[in-house]
Order: structure tokens, then C-alpha cells, then sequence
């Protein structure tokens, strides 16, 4: 047998039995129960009449999900940055000027990508912890004359939440168009793409929709709609005859192609990727458990389990990361006190107590962990259970806060709610 096919325990013909885990980091998080049961449902053929039929449900419910009247609202297959990668490599023409206003990890991510789809990126940058006033936004744009923002809305490496309101407004007086990266929002803080004039944006299933990572719900308007379709290519096995391809250069990639995920995802059926069944029943059941709560009452269970942490936190004698008015709603950064080692707290919380918590990247890795409220997650339950593990092994790494402060903190953040709330 060669070395790279020995198997040398024998774990391997185990059935499956991942250990029991409390996902409390930046995502992936706990799934709902019901999404998990909606995943072992029997899978359909994509040309299955009850499949189409699933597949319009989640297109309209989706639009509900991001308070849009897009016709094109889907999934696409794939983590987060497949859903960006569709929308960027389909809306820039190689050469086009974009604008990327970076205040985390993320907004790189948005502008390598952008690169790699030909565009010339300009990039303004906002200290990490903080993000951008709306005029610097605007100041950007009108200098350099671009085509396109692209921006993410909550940037997890940081924790910031970039308001929006304004940006759409800019972009219309500017003739831009405008995309946002949501994979750490939907959900869990309100979006208002129609309101917002966001022309496309997209996210993913594993964070505060409580799904599992690999697939992108996407929606965008008709703008972009037209700028795609005068793109317009068919793959030549499958192209209706009389079809005439659009005037404008091709979109690079076949399988991030809009037009075509268009041609799909619409009446017309017409064929692309065989679409991932498992995980379009997932995101369909996500949606539905968020719509049926509420967006209110979602992004409201949201911002009550991270003020019952920061609270605990900040009892504990912790001290927490970031400009405190733009601070997202799901994820909590919090400095590593002096003299102990993050990475070793992280590794007992989850050895002795089976809950992940976050590290951090780039200039903020061994300085903060990040600590998610997402989903599933933002029960009372967890919220309790994450501060007294973490009580317990600071204490037991030399850290000498005042004891079980924490969870006394929460505890009163919970108690005057109404008891249906008091999950
Ligand atoms: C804000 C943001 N954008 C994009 C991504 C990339 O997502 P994925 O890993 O699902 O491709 C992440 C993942 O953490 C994220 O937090």
C-alpha cells in the first residue's frame, strides 16, 4: 500500500459521529434542527416539476428575506464568495474602473477578486475597528469616476457593520452601480435593497440564515440585469437556435455566469451546473424559519444575545473591539487580556467545553476572539454557556476578573423581557 493510502486506525470505516459542538466563532454556526432534517429530505431531479417548483419558492422567498421585488433573486452553488464572484465577474467588463472602500479582511478579498476579473480597483481604506463616513465614499467615487462600488456590509475580521443607507443614493447621482457583499448580515441586522438601491448583493447560508456553508443566495436588479444580459453568451451545445449573443465581451467564467444562471433560474429552465438539491432544500428551510419568526423579531433575538454577551464580557472585566456605534449585531470582538495566550483559552474552551469561539486574522490575530451570536446560536442557553466556560478557563489561565460576573450581567439583560422572549 502506498504511504498516501495507508489507513492506519481504522477510524475510517467508523460511521460518521462529528463530536457535539457550540459554534459560537465569525460562522460557520449551529444550524437550525429543521434545516439539518430539510437536508435528508430525498433528493429530485433539477427538471422535476416539484423541484422547479421548490426552486420558485426560494427565489420568492428570498426577495422576502432581502425586502427586494428583484425578479433575479437565487441561489448560487457554493460558499459566500461564489455568489461575489458571480456578481463581479459578470458586471465587470475587464478595464472597468470599480472602487472598493476596504475596513477589514473582506474588503480585500472584494478587491483581489475584482482584479481578477480585469477591473482597475481603487481602494480607499478605513483604520480596522472603524468605517466610513458617506462623503468619503462619495469623494472616492466622483475622483476616480468608477463603474462600480463594491463593499462589504459586515465585515466579520472586524466586526464593523458599514451603514448603508446612504451609499445607493450616491451611486444612482453618480452614475455607479453598486454591489454588497452580506454574507455576515442577512439575517441577522435589516437590509433594504430596494430602499437601499443596492443594485446586487449577496451572502451565504452559514452564518445568521443558521444554514451550512455552500450556497449564495443572490438578488439584483435590472440594471445590472441589462449590463449582464448585453453579455449574453450560450454555451453552444445548449443554445436555442435563432439566439443572438449579446454585443458586449463575455463573461469569463461558465460557471459564475449571471445570463446564463438567469436562463436556468427563469421559465425557460434552460440548462447550466446541476443544481445542489441538498443545499437548495437547506436554504429554502433557513428562509422559511426567519420569515415565519419575523425579520423584526430575528434581527432583534440577534441584537439581544450580543448585548446579554458584550454585557457579560464587559462584566467580566473584558474589553470589547471597535467603534461601539458600528458595531454588528452578530459577532463580538473582544481584546485578549495581557499575559494570556489566546490561542490556548480558545483551545480548552473547546476541549472542556465543546464551544468554539473565534481567532482573528491579519493586524487583530493574538490581539482579539471574536465571538458570534448568529442564528441558531442566539438562545439565552448559549449565551450563558459561552460566559461561564469562559469564565472558568480565563481563571484557570491566571485571569483574575470578579467571579461569575459575567453571566450575572446577562442574566440581567434577560430578566425584564417578556417570558416567550426569555428563550
Ligand atoms: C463578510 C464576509 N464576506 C465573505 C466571506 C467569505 O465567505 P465564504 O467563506 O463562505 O466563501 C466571509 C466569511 O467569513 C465573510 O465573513
Amino acid at each position: 500500500m502506498t504511504k498516501n493510502n495507508e489507513i492506519n486506525n481504522g477510524l475510517i470505516f467508523e460511521e460518521l459521529e462529528p463530536v457535539p459542538r457550540l459554534l459560537m466563532g465569525p460562522g460557520p454556526c449551529d444550524l437550525y434542527p429543521r434545516v439539518l432534517k430539510a437536508m435528508s429530505s430525498t433528493i429530485l431531479g433539477q427538471f422535476d416539476p416539484h423541484f422547479t417548483e421548490y426552486m420558485n419558492q426560494v427565489m420568492t422567498l428570498f426577495r422576502q428575506v432581502y425586502c427586494t421585488d428583484n425578479r433575479w433573486t437565487f441561489l448560487v452553488n457554493g460558499t459566500a464568495r461564489a455568489g461575489i464572484e458571480a456578481c463581479l465577474t459578470s458586471m465587470i467588463i475587464p478595464g472597468d474602473k470599480v472602487l472598493v472602500p476596504i475596513f477589514g479582511r473582506f474588503g480585500h478579498l472584494l478587491k483581489e477578486i475584482a482584479e481578477r476579473c480585469g477591473a482597475k480597483v481603487v481602494t480607499i481604506e478605513a483604520e480596522w475597528g472603524t468605517v466610513f463616513e458617506p462623503d468619503q465614499i462619495e469623494q472616492a467615487l466622483v475622483r476616480n469616476k468608477c463603474k462600480l462600488i463594491a463593499m462589504v456590509h459586515g465585515d466579520t475580521s472586524t466586526t464593523m457593520a458599514q451603514p448603508l443607507e446612504e451609499i445607493g443614493a450616491i451611486c444612482r447621482a453618480n452614475n455607479a452601480l453598486l454591489f454588497i457583499d452580506a454574507c455576515a448580515t442577512l439575517g441577522g441586522m435589516p437590509i433594504q435593497v430596494d430602499d437601499w438601491q443596492i443594485d446586487a448583493i449577496t451572502s451565504g447560508l452559514q452564518k445568521c440564515l443558521g444554514g451550512p456553508p455552500g450556497s449564495s443566495p443572490i438578488t439584483f436588479n435590472d440594471r445590472v440585469a441589462d449590463l449582464v444580459n448585453f453579455r449574453k453568451h450560450i454555451e453552444e451545445g445548449i443554445r436555442p437556435q435563432n439566439f443572438k449573443a449579446g454585443e458586449g465581451p463575455k463573461i469569463q467564467s461558465n460557471y459564475f455566469d449571471l445570463a446564463m444562471l438567469m436562463d436556468y433560474w427563469s421559465s425557460d429552465r434552460l440548462n447550466h451546473h446541476t443544481e445542489a438539491a441538498s443545499m437548495l432544500y437547506a436554504a429554502r428551510e433557513c428562509a422559511r424559519i426567519i420569515l415565519a419568526d419575523g425579520l423584526e423579531e430575528t434581527f432583534s433575538r440577534h441584537r439581544l444575545s450580543s448585548t446579554a454577551l458584550r454585557e457579560g464580557l464587559k462584566a467580566m472585566g473584558l474589553k470589547l473591539y471597535g467603534d461601539e456605534k458600528n458595531r454588528m449585531h452578530n459577532v463580538t470582538g473582544v481584546f485578549i487580556p495581557k499575559n494570556i495566550d489566546g490561542e490556548r483559552v480558545r483551545n480548552e474552551m473547546l476541549r472542556d467545553f465543546g464551544i468554539e469561539i473565534g481567532t482573528s486574522f491579519g493586524p487583530l490575530h493574538g490581539i482579539i476572539w471574536r465571538i458570534g451570536t448568529m442564528g441558531y446560536v442566539c438562545q439565552k442557553v448559549n449565551i450563558l454557556r459561552c460566559l461561564s466556560s469562559l469564565d472558568a478557563v480565563l481563571r484557570r489561565n491566571g485571569f483574575n476578573g470578579p467571579a461569575n460576573a459575567g453571566v450575572e450581567a446577562a442574566y440581567g439583560v434577560y430578566q425584564n423581557l417578556e417570558p416567550a422572549r426569555n428563550l
